[in-house]
């Protein structure tokens, strides 16, 4: 049986979502990959930052770290751990075979997460992201860096959750571009709409996203469109080689959308929904997010709840289109799964 390190920078919804799932099929991972996972450290804001102790060969105990943390004590009540006070000084100590980078998203600098990954990468550590930050803003730089080091550096969760966005364009579309992007890519925007359709406030939209973990920590990023314009810059800069930053784009959310513009649109056979679009012209690759009518019928129309949906259009396959049907924080958590197998088997 073979094993694997893994750290934690972030344990919040998605990485303790992680840690269950981990939990959860230790046997399954041993008996189909002959695999072992030892987590050897966690780091977080709020709540401590822990190594494993040397002498601990079971590493952290994933179920009392997600009891510690979810009753709000700190991790140092850990047995057999070693505090530590920074996180580049975690990055240097962890002796992680791959770190799983979870903070908040920052979406102008993708910070403090690209300096994280910029670290553990240059250490020559495997890193998985869930946080589309880095992706929009220094994807080009963390590639090149992961390139040189020789490890891999993935990030299916960071659009879509786990449905396979960036693997099905790396792995199963050989040969074919793609040429535009179109989707509702925010889950809590989409959630707050078609609330709204059925009869619920703007704000019981949003505290059901927030129920759901689904929201961002800050939940302007979503309102205001900047979680579905750097998860588009991230999709054009890996899809479409673009290589664009969120400071270029100027989202429009869906702050100021009233009942009375819900309902004129239903009228219309029609939907309002936050539509993010990549677009390739002679000047380059063009990012549009704002609220759009569609009909009511349409694939982006029809999307409830935290539904979302992406269109690929490619030279070689037409329009592609990719749904995800209510995904909540498991799918996002699968998503770091899927990529640490990925890494396991490369
Ligand atoms: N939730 C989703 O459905 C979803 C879906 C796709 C992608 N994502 C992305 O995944 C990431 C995590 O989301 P989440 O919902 O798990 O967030 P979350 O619940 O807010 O958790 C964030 C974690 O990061 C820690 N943290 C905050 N600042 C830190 C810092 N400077 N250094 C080290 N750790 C720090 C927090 O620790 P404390 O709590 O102790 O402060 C917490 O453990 C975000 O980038 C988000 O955009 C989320």
């Amino acid at each position: 049986m073979a094993e694997l390190k893994l750290a934690f920078i972030g344990f919040g919804n998605v990485a303790r979502e992680f840690a269950r799932i981990l939990l959860s099929r230790r046997d399954n991972l041993a008996e189909t990959y002959r695999l072992n996972c030892r987590t050897v450290g966690i780091a977080t804001g709020h709540h401590g930052i822990v190594l494993s102790a040397s002498r601990s060969a079971s590493g952290i105990d994933l179920n009392a770290a997600l009891s510690i943390v979810e009753s709000g004590g700190t991790l140092t009540q850990l047995e057999n751990v070693t505090e530590v006070k920074h996180c580049l000084e975690f990055i240097n100590h962890c002796d992680a075979d791959i770190i799983f980078e979870t903070t908040p998203l920052s979406p102008l600098d993708g910070e403090p997460a690209a300096t994280y990954i910029r670290h553990a990468l240059q250490r020559g550590v495997h890193v998985v992201t869930a946080n589309k930050g880095p992706i929009a803003c220094a994807y080009q730089e963390l590639k090149t860096l992961a390139q040189a080091h020789n490890v891999a550096f993935r990030f299916e969760g960071t659009v879509m959750d786990g449905l396979p966005v960036f693997n099905l364009y790396e792995y199963c579309l050989n040969g074919a571009q793609i040429t535009g992007i179109v989707g509702v890519v925010n889950s809590t925007t989409n959630a707050i709409l078609s609330g709204m359709e059925s009869g619920l406030t703007f704000e019981q939209g949003l505290l059901e996203a927030q129920r759901l973990g689904i929201a961002e920590a800050n939940a302007d990023y979503d309102i205001d469109g900047w979680d579905a314009a750097v998860k588009m810059v991230a999709l054009a800069n890996v899809l479409l080689d673009a290589r664009l930053h969120p400071r270029e784009i100027s989202p429009q959310g869906i702050r100021s959308l009233q009942q009375a513009d819900v309902e004129k649109a239903r009228q219309r056979q029609a939907t309002i929904r936050l539509i993010g679009r990549a677009t390739r012209s002679a000047n380059g690759i063009q990012i549009r997010v704002a609220p759009e009518e569609v009909a009511a019928h349409s694939l982006f129309g029809t999307l409830q709840g935290t539904s979302n949906a992406l269109t690929l259009l490619t030279d070689l396959m037409g329009e592609i289109s990719l749904l995800e049907e209510n995904p909540g924080i498991t799918q996002t958590a699968y998503a770091l799964l899927s990529d640490l197998l990925r890494i396991w088997q490369e």
